[in-house]
């Protein structure tokens, strides 16, 4: 029985996780906290279906004030007990006003300070599992830059680089309190970040996700995890859907991340500011 929280709940792939985790037996699944900063009329129905279990909870991943009082409004709703999976889903894509500042306010530091804000809730938690939702092995990946270098999104890769690196920072640092933290791939799905029907998946796809967050035990951590999609291992498009993880914290995220966020790092990834 493990409880989830969830950010970016109104609409993609977090309202998907939210529906699939809450139609989960009450045996795997005991509460599902689905977090959005605006309204979500397309919980509505879920939440009452749902016994309680499911819960729509207000965050905004830019606003400290906001990710306080989610933090305690869940902490009250447990009841005493901690948070079992924190899914750091909420992310915006290229065409923020202010450019790359907002985009990484949204994509790394709301990923950062919602962490920071719930990690003693995950600490009290029996899984403590925490999973950024990420382009890490595909538009993230210093690896496959020139692969996606037609796809013109340089902000959004950079921030979901930096997401994968943030991600190795926390892997390391908690390892050894029984953390699993890793940044998962969940393919090009039919979003409205993802550009509709041009991408390949559909949100029922968000299956293969679940699969890789239920996977037991702390082999992921730190690790870039990839949605494996049967029949499209070969694709002929640049994602390639073949499963497997990559690893952060043992080399393959490159001098550049290393260079460029060693200014944000202090002696713990819950320090930065
Ligand atoms: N779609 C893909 O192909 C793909 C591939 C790899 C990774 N991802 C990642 O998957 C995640 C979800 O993407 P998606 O495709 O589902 O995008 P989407 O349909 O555009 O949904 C984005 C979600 O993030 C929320 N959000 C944005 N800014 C927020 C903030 N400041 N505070 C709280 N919530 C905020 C949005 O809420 P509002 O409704 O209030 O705007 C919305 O619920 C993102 O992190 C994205 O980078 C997507």
């Amino acid at each position: 029985m493990a409880s989830f929280l969830n950010t970016g709940a109104s609409r993609g792939f977090g309202l998907k996780l939210a529906r699939q985790l809450a139609s989960l037996p009450a045996t795997d699944v005991s509460r599902v906290f689905a977090s959005a900063r605006g309204d979500c009329p397309r919980l509505e129905e879920p939440v009452t279906e749902s016994s309680g279990r499911l819960v729509v909870i207000k965050l905004d991943v830019t606003n400290e004030v906001s990710i306080k009082q989610a933090a305690i409004e869940v902490e009250a709703k447990l009841e005493g007990k901690g948070l079992d999976v924190l899914i750091n889903n909420a992310g915006i894509c290229q065409y923020a006003p202010d450019g790359v500042k907002s985009i990484f306010t949204v994509n790394v530091m709301g990923v950062h300070w919602v962490t920071r804000a719930f990690l003693p809730l995950l600490q009290k938690g029996t899984l403590k599992k925490m999973i950024n939702i990420s382009g890490s092995t595909s538009l993230g990946s210093i690896t496959s830059a020139r692969t996606f270098q037609a796809i013109s999104a340089p902000r959004y890769k950079i921030s979901k680089t930096a997401t994968s690196s943030l991600t190795a920072q926390y892997a390391l640092d908690y390892e050894k309190e029984g953390f699993t933290f890793m940044a998962l791939c969940p393919g090009w799905m039919k979003t409205d970040l993802g550009g509709g029907d041009i991408a390949d998946l559909t949100l029922e796809g968000a299956k293969a996700s679940l699969d890789i967050i239920f996977r037991p035990g702390q082999e992921l951590n730190g690790q870039l995890p990839k949605v494996f999609v049967k029949g499209w291992q070969k694709s002929k498009g640049k994602y390639q859907y073949v499963g497997g993880e990559c690893s952060m914290v043992n080399g393959c995220v490159s001098a550049f991340l290393i260079s460029n966020l060693a200014c944000f790092c202090s002696r713990s990834a819950e320090n930065v500011e």
